[in-house]
């Protein structure tokens, strides 16, 4: 793969920034933030009013933990537009989460935010590898959903040429890929992979296409499926992290040359990790729900947003800014499996290290009585598709699950290309426990 570290002068100078000159500058931002949100949006003032805070009370960057959650369910309250912070006007553009319960969740966007959003999009392409004048195509989908708009307005403001596919046509993906040559793919880990099949579907070699990075995200991922992505493409497969709520693709990314975490523009997005039961926060370096608080929007502040995310915070490498590990799932997405805690991420580092298994895959929950069974359902490759292989890769899959996770699963390993495919994010779980 190629070399696509950044050379000198190719970052923005806060990319390269001393600690207290990040810190100074949160410092600043965070307290115009605070007051911005306070003044403008009555949710604020009315949450800070009740737990006896004021703007003025934040002195240092540690006494934001004296300050209010905010949560899904605050922006679901104030439903459509009830936490813009400017009159409705000055609002350039809204998105929206569609949520798989109650109403979506809303956000905007002035055109400063906009601005600032492209260039952290921009930053992130950047630290993927990417460099103005290369072809990026946008496989992201478009509309409601922050991720189309949102690398695309970075891929432009990086000075790219911006191929605006959105999600779904895969034979057509292919096609383009093959006739425009893009040098990077923005699209989410699981739909690369439908992309992979109708490469080989077509006979064509995906070694061979023009791909240099893909940078993925919006869904949880492992390292063993990076490995995978980048073996069949020989590209670099980069993480990209970020939501609606914060701004976003483009909260944090990570480096090409060091893939050890993606680094958190934190000129712009503040982290905290917290405890999520008891909502204290908890040092670097320990696991927790990540907290984000935004320091420079305008239409829509967010003050400590909930994002559920489990991740740990750790110090900068490849830029001064810190790091956030990979995200292994959604405080949602956790099962608790006769007591023991899991996430579709664990199961997908195990299936990843049978060769005989395609990462295609989704894990079914029922409960008999009082015990709740996970049935893993996974995909033979081409290579194990006769009856007798895809006994053998469940028997095996079975044991990984047992001796890593500590769980006795249900493998249903069933024949090659049964399993749908996600155009955007994948459901991993499909949950048929009675609601309690
Ligand atoms: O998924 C924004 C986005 C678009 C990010 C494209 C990256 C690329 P939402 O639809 O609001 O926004 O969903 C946000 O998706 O809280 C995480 O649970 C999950 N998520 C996003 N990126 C990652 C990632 C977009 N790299 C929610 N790893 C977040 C793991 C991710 N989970």
């Amino acid at each position: 793969m190629l070399d696509l570290s950044p050379r000198p002068g190719d970052l923005d100078p806060i990319e390269t920034a001393s600690r207290d000159e990040i810190t100074a500058l949160q410092l600043q931002r965070l307290k115009w933030s605070l007051a911005h949100a306070y003044e403008n949006v009555p949710h604020y003032r009315q949450a800070f009013d009740e737990k006896g805070v004021h703007p003025d009370d934040l002195k240092e960057l540690a006494d934001l933990r004296h300050f209010p959650f905010t949560t899904k369910q605050t922006l679901r309250d104030n439903y459509p537009f009830g936490m813009f912070a400017v009159p409705r006007e000055q609002v350039a553009r809204v998105h929206a989460s569609s949520g798989t319960t109650g109403k979506p969740t809303v956000v905007g966007y002035t055109k400063n935010d906009i601005k600032t959003w492209s260039q952290v999009v921009a930053r992130s392409i950047r630290a993927s590898g990417g460099r103005p004048g290369m072809k990026v195509h946008v496989a992201y989908g478009y509309g409601l959903f922050t991720g189309g708009l949102g690398a695309h307005y970075g891929a432009e403001e990086l000075g790219c040429t911006v191929i605006p596919m959105s999600g779904g046509m895969t034979e057509r993906q292919v096609s383009l890929i093959q006739d425009f040559e893009p040098d990077i793919i923005m699209v989410t880990p699981s739909y690369i992979l439908a992309i992979l099949d109708e490469f080989r579907h077509r006979g064509i070699d995906p070694r061979d296409s023009s791909l240099k990075v893909g940078i993925f995200g919006a869904e949880p991922w492992t390292n063993a499926m990076r490995g995978e992505i980048e073996q069949a493409f020989d590209m670099h497969a980069v993480d990209i992290y970020g939501l609606s709520e914060v701004i976003g693709p483009g909260v944090a990314n990570e480096c090409v040359e060091t893939k050890d975490g993606l680094h958190i523009w934190e000129d712009h997005f503040y982290p905290e990790i917290i405890d999520p039961e008891t909502g204290d926060v908890l040092p670097d370096g320990e696991v927790g729900e990540l907290v984000f608080t935004s320091l420079s929007k305008e239409a829509m502040p967010v003050i400590r947003y909930r994002t559920r995310d489990l991740t740990r915070l750790l110090p900068g490498t490849a830029r001064s800014m810190r790091r956030m590990e990979k995200v292994t799932g959604r405080s949602d997405d956790m099962m608790i499996v006769r007591g023991v805690n899991v996430f579709p991420t664990q199961v997908e580092e195990q299936i990843l290290r049978c060769s005989g298994l395609a990462p295609h895959y989704y894990i079914e929950l029922t409960r008999e009585g009082r015990m709740d069974d996970m049935t893993v359902h996974v995909e033979a490759t081409e290579t194990h598709a006769d009856s007798s292989s895809r006994e053998i890769q469940a028997a095996e899959l079975r044991k990984h699950i047992k001796d890593v996770i500590g769980i006795s699963a249900r493998v249903f390993v069933a024949a090659p290309g049964s399993i749908e495919r996600s155009m955007g994010k994948a459901r991993r779980v499909v949950d048929h426990r009675p609601k309690s």
